[in-house]
């Protein structure tokens, strides 16, 4: 089969390349990448495996492919170490997102889904990415650090040039610059916030310990970092890729606004699914290892394409690559990953997504298109730019 040159840059812009996965999934076993030391790893049965065993397959040699030859010059962060310290810093970090703090975010998202939603225009054309699906994860993530209301549009600014690739027109001296800007607010209130401790995660963080150990201070800001760059542009493209999906499939947004405590959860589990926004992340073999049939030598990357891998009709039979929310829920999409790095923030993710679905649902009978989607081009987070509906 012929993987395109550069893969995985050049094969985004309109979502998924399904057509791609399909040839990779069909080859029987990984796909050798035709430029660089690794291996495409398409089918569920493979992914999970991969993910599911960090003493064959690490993530510290680097999860994305810019990373591959990078020298750290900052700790690592979670998504960049192994068990041992993989398991300290989750048993550290952990508390901060239980499931009451979850529990005590309910309120809070539902005020501020409501807010957007009171915010567009009824029935008229809107963009629902600026609208909706950008401020909300933001907003979500600020309420659960307790970033006060009138540093949040800084903290936008933070976040686009922080993900690589969200910003477009950013030069080089001004991502830097707003990089550390961010870095020295969060310096600056993790020290405020453990002199003075208040009910939010910043707070937990800063003053949190387990068995005697802590966090340092350059791990704290690492990790707050991370829940920016984790947090926002995924869960952005899980809601406006799940509003695409569902303004395509009429009966089916019917059918929820209908039966909402029948169909909600599987709604949710069907946009993440479906939509998959991480598109990859890498592994190293750490000896040499059989994958679905492919000899992996130690040392060489895997590519676990967790979009593949949730539409793979041996995991979700033929109709795989239908959007359909009342799918059987098993087997639990990838979309988060799997394993010991399973997404620490599934369960704030789904929060907002059941909460968006369920307040739009109450008020919007019909989500109708209303010009053309623009997709981002971006090979490692895909998603919508620009979606125009009219929720009438
Ligand atoms: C739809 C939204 C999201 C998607 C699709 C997503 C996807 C993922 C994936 C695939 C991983 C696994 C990384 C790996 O296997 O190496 C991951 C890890 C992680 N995610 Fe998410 N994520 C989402 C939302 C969030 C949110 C809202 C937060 C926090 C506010 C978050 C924080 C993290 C963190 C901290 C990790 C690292 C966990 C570890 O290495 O142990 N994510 N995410």
């Amino acid at each position: 089969m012929t993987v395109p040159p550069g893969f995985p840059d050049g094969c985004f812009g309109a979502g998924h390349p399904g057509a791609l996965y399909e040839e990779i999934r069909a080859h029987g076993a990984p796909v050798r990448h035709p430029e660089l030391p690794l291996w495409l790893v398409g089918t569920y049965a493979e992914v999970h495996e991969a993910a599911a065993d960090p003493a064959a397959f690490r993530s510290g040699d680097g999860i994305l492919i810019s990373e591959i030859g990078h020298a750290y010059d900052a700790p690592p962060t979670m998504m960049h170490t192994d068990p041992p310290d993989h398991t300290r810093y989750r048993r550290l970090v952990a508390p901060a997102f239980r499931p009451k703090v979850m529990r005590a975010l309910e309120g809070p998202v539902r005020d501020r889904v409501r807010a957007l939603l009171d915010a567009l225009p009824a029935g008229a054309p809107a963009d629902v990415v600026g609208g909706l699906a950008v401020p909300l994860p933001l907003q979500v993530i600020c309420l659960l650090l307790g970033v006060p209301e009138d540093d949040w549009p800084r903290f936008h600014a933070w976040s686009e040039a922080i993900v690589p690739g969200a910003a477009e027109g950013l030069d080089d001296a001004e991502r830097d610059r707003l990089r550390i800007e961010c870095g020295t607010y969060l310096v600056r209130t993790a020290h405020e916030r453990r002199d003075a401790p208040r009910d939010d995660v910043i707070s937990q963080l800063a003053t949190l310990t387990a068995d005697g150990d802590s966090l340092t201070d350059l791990e704290l800001v690492m990790f707050l970092i991370q829940l920016l760059v984790a947090g926002n542009e995924t869960t952005r493209h899980a809601i406006s890729g799940g509003l695409h999906a569902l303004a395509a499939a009429p009966g089916q947004w019917a059918a929820l606004r209908a039966r909402p405590a029948a169909l909600l959860d599987g709604a949710v589990a069907e946009i993440l699914r479906w939509t998959a926004p991480v598109v990859y992340f890498l592994r190293t073999a750490t000896r040499d290892v059989t994958l679905g049939g492919a000899k992996i030598a130690a040392g060489e990357r895997v590519m676990l394409l967790y979009g593949s891998a949730n539409r793979d009709p041996a995991a979700y039979g033929p109709d795989a690559g239908r959007f359909d929310i009342a799918r059987a829920p098993e087997p639990a999409g990838l979309a988060f990953g799997f394993g010991p790095h399973y997404c620490l923030g599934a369960a704030l993710a789904r929060l907002e997504l059941r909460i968006l679905l369920e307040e739009t649902a109450a008020r919007h009978e019909r989500l109708v298109p209303a010009g053309d989607p623009v997709w981002n081009a971006s090979p490692l987070v895909t998603g919508l730019r620009r979606l125009p509906l009219a929720l009438s």
